[in-house]
């Protein structure tokens, strides 16, 4: 099949033309899958959850669905996947606890390309030790959208579940894969997903796993974890979620000294990130207001446990990246 994106194809901006390429996508999955049964890791991000949505729709429950939970997402993730999709969907949804084997594996990995691979292998060793306990799975669903195939986006493909052994190479079921992100976006609307699940924010592959520096540890990825969630839930609340592109708070991996409750503390500092950008090649940082900063700063050094300081991250890209490691 070509991978070029037909010249007749009309940009999806309304809710009547991603309708018209629901009903198309139905009838063109259930022409190509039958009654046979098709797998796909749904990690919780747009693309994933949006394929998720379309397949429940064409096949109902021969769609199995594998959330991994690494224990590398964000606050409530894993929660929202599961009310979302089988609760609501009805979906066929295998949930794997797979955080202790991930935090295991990672212990004392201080490098951050190391920690990638580790994150990558152990996904795809879950996600085939979950495909082999399922019968008869002829079809492999992925999330792969216009910008992975141009290969013109530095956001790196994140849903292809390559790297599965060759005795469990399914044929690919990918009706995403001549959209750009805003007509994905749109489609997930007209199929009922959650604007925050639609209008999230890119999250790395590898998650907080690279926003907790150096060697993660369980106390400071849990630091990370709230940090972010209360970061996250400010902006929504001053109107700057779905303004600024992407923003997220890490953790390095030391201490400073510091007081707290009259007492000297020795706890790490959290810093905060916002940035705004078209293609995440360059990025500009955020203007957030004075106030809302110090009323975060507050809110992290009172609630988080072991952090008595924030910093913000005035650096563009370049000089710096946008995540840290
Ligand atoms: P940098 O840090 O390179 O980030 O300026 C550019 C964009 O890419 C995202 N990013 C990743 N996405 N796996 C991903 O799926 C990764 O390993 C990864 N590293 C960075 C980053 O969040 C930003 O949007």
């Amino acid at each position: 099949m070509s991978n070029v994106r037909p010249e007749s194809m009309e940009r999806i901006t309304t809710e009547a033309l991603a309708q018209a390429f629901i009903a198309e996508q139905v009838a063109a999955v259930k022409a190509q899958v039958g009654d046979k049964k098709v797998l796909l890791a749904l990690s919780g991000g747009v693309d994933s959850s949006v394929v998720a949505a379309l397949l429940i729709k064409a096949i109902g429950k021969n769609l199995v669905c594998v959330h991994v939970n690494h224990g590398l997402l964000r606050k409530g993730e894993p929660e929202q996947v599961i009310e979302v999709f089988r609760n609501q969907m009805d979906a066929n949804l295998v949930y794997v606890d797979a955080v202790d084997r991930f935090l295991d594996k990672l212990a004392g990995v201080v490098e951050p390309e190391k920690k990638r691979k580790i994150i990558g292998a152990e996904f795809i060793r879950v996600f085939e030790e979950e495909a082999r306990k399922q019968d008869g799975i002829e079809f492999l669903a992925q999330g792969t959208i216009y910008p992975d195939i141009l290969e013109s986006g530095p956001v790196k493909a994140h849903h292809n579940v390559g790297g599965l052994p060759e005795d469990l190479k399914f044929e690919l079921v990918e009706p995403l894969k001549f959209l750009f992100k805003d007509e994905v976006r749109v489609v997930g609307k007209a199929l009922g997903l959650p604007d925050n699940m639609v209008f999230r924010q890119p999250f790395p592959g590898p998650g907080l796993g690279v926003r907790c520096l150096g060697a993660i540890t369980r106390d400071r990825l849990e630091a990370v974890r709230e940090s972010d969630a209360i970061l996250r839930e400010e902006f929504a609340k001053n109107g700057l979620e779905g303004k600024v592109w992407q923003y997220f708070t890490v953790i390095p991996d030391f201490k400073s000294v510091g007081v707290k409750d009259g007492k000297r503390s020795f706890e790490w500092p959290v810093i905060l990130r916002a940035v705004n950008t078209k293609d995440a090649m360059t990025a500009t940082v955020e203007d957030v207001p004075f106030a809302l900063l110090q009323h975060i700063t507050a809110r992290i050094t009172a609630e988080v446990k072991g952090v008595n300081r924030v910093l913000f991250d005035l650096t563009p890209k370049p000089t710096g990246t946008i995540e840290w490691e």
